[in-house]
C-alpha cells in the first residue's frame, strides 16, 4: 500500500515527485483538475469525471493530452500501482512548463497525479456557516485558483463549521468543496449546475436517484432569507457522498455582505466570524436525506462488487 505519484509520462514516489519552477500551474494556476473516489479498487463515475474535465479544459483553451480511454488506463493503473482499494485519485492539467508570461506558451500540457488512500469523512453534528461568495465568475469550471473556496473553508472551519455555504446576490449556490441541497414539503431544491456552481459528480448522481425514487427535483436557487422554510438540508460531494447537515448560520458582521458586496476594502480575507447566529435547525428525522443516503450506499455497494483494479 502506498501513496502514487505520477508526473508527465513517470509513476514517482510522491516525495521525489518536483515540479519545474515555471510550472503554469504553480505559477499562475493555470489549469484544471479532477477528483475521483475509488471504492473497492474501482475509480467511481470515472466517465463522468473524465467529460468534466473535457469540459474544463476546453473553457480555458488547453489541448486534452489524452483520449477518453487514455485517461481511464491512466488512472486505472495508478490505481494498481498504490494498491490502494479505498482512495482518491487526484489529478491536474496545466498548460505546461515555459518560462512565466502571462501569454499562452507553446508548451504540452503537463499532467500530474496522486492516489492516496481515503475512508470517507464522518463529521459529528455537523453544521455550515453562510459566506459570500467571491469566487470569479465561472466556478463552473474546475480550474486549480481555489483561494476564495480555501479562504472560506478556512473561515467556516475556524467557526467551528464542517463547510461554507456560499451566497452570492442572496442566492445559496454551493459549499466551499460541495453542493448544496435542500427540502421542502418533500421536495428538493438545488441551485442549477450554470455557470455559478461547479457541476458536481456526486451532484448529477444523486440527482438521477432523487428521480429513480420519485423525489421531485427543482433545480432553482434558494435565497438564504428562505432558509426558515426548509425542512432538511445536506450537501454532496465525491469526498462526503450525502452528508446531512443538523444547523445553518450566519455571522452577524458578515450578513451584509451576503447579498451584496459592500465596496469597501476588508482589512482580511479571512474574516473575523465573531457572534453567530443560527438562520436554520434541523428539526428531528432528515427522512428524504436518509433515502438518498440508503440509496447512495446501496449504489456503491452494487458498484463494490463489480470486478475490481485493485485486487
Ligand atoms: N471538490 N462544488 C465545489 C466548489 C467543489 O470543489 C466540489 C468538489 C463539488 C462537488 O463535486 P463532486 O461531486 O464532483 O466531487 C462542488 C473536490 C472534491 C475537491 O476540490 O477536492
Amino acid at each position: 500500500m502506498a501513496v502514487v505519484a505520477y508526473l508527465n509520462g513517470q509513476f514517482l514516489d510522491p516525495d521525489a515527485a518536483r515540479i519545474p519552477i515555471d510550472e503554469r500551474g504553480h505559477q499562475f494556476g493555470d489549469g484544471v483538475y479532477e477528483v475521483v473516489r475509488v471504492y473497492s479498487g474501482r475509480p467511481f463515475l470515472l466517465e463522468w469525471h473524465i467529460e468534466r474535465l473535457e469540459r474544463s479544459l476546453a473553457a480555458i483553451g488547453i489541448e486534452n493530452p489524452h483520449t477518453r480511454e487514455e485517461w481511464v488506463e491512466l488512472i486505472n493503473e495508478a490505481v494498481r500501482r498504490s494498491g490502494e482499494p479505498e482512495s482518491l485519485v487526484y489529478w491536474q492539467v496545466t498548460r505546461g512548463i515555459a518560462p512565466r508570461a502571462h501569454l499562452f506558451p507553446v508548451a504540452k500540457p503537463s499532467v500530474s497525479l496522486t492516489v492516496r488512500p481515503f475512508a470517507g469523512e464522518a463529521a459529528v453534528e455537523p453544521w455550515v456557516l453562510l459566506l459570500p461568495d467571491e469566487r470569479w465568475a465561472n466556478p463552473w469550471v474546475k480550474t486549480l485558483n481555489l483561494l476564495p473556496n480555501v479562504l472560506a473553508k478556512e473561515a467556516a472551519h475556524r467557526a467551528g463549521a464542517v463547510e461554507a455555504l456560499l451566497v452570492r446576490s442572496g442566492l445559496i449556490t454551493e459549499g466551499s468543496s460541495s453542493n448544496a441541497w435542500f427540502v421542502r414539503g418533500g421536495e428538493i431544491w438545488t441551485h442549477p449546475a450554470n455557470r455559478y456552481i461547479l457541476g458536481g459528480i456526486t451532484r448529477r448522481f444523486v440527482l438521477d436517484l432523487a428521480r429513480d425514487l420519485g423525489i421531485p427535483v427543482h433545480e432553482e436557487p434558494l435565497s438564504w432569507h428562505e432558509l426558515e422554510t426548509v425542512d432538511e438540508v445536506f450537501m454532496t460531494s465525491t469526498a462526503v457522498e450525502v452528508q446531512p447537515i443538523v444547523r445553518v448560520a450566519v455571522s452577524a458582521g458578515l450578513v451584509g455582505s451576503l447579498d451584496t458586496w459592500p465596496a469597501d476594502r476588508p482589512v482580511s480575507l479571512l474574516p473575523e466570524v465573531g457572534e453567530i447566529r443560527t438562520v436554520w435547525q434541523a428539526r428531528g428525522a432528515q427522512p428524504v436525506t436518509d433515502r438518498l443516503r440508503e440509496a447512495f450506499a446501496d449504489r456503491v455497494a452494487r458498484f463494490r462488487h463489480q470486478q475490481p483494479v485493485v485486487g
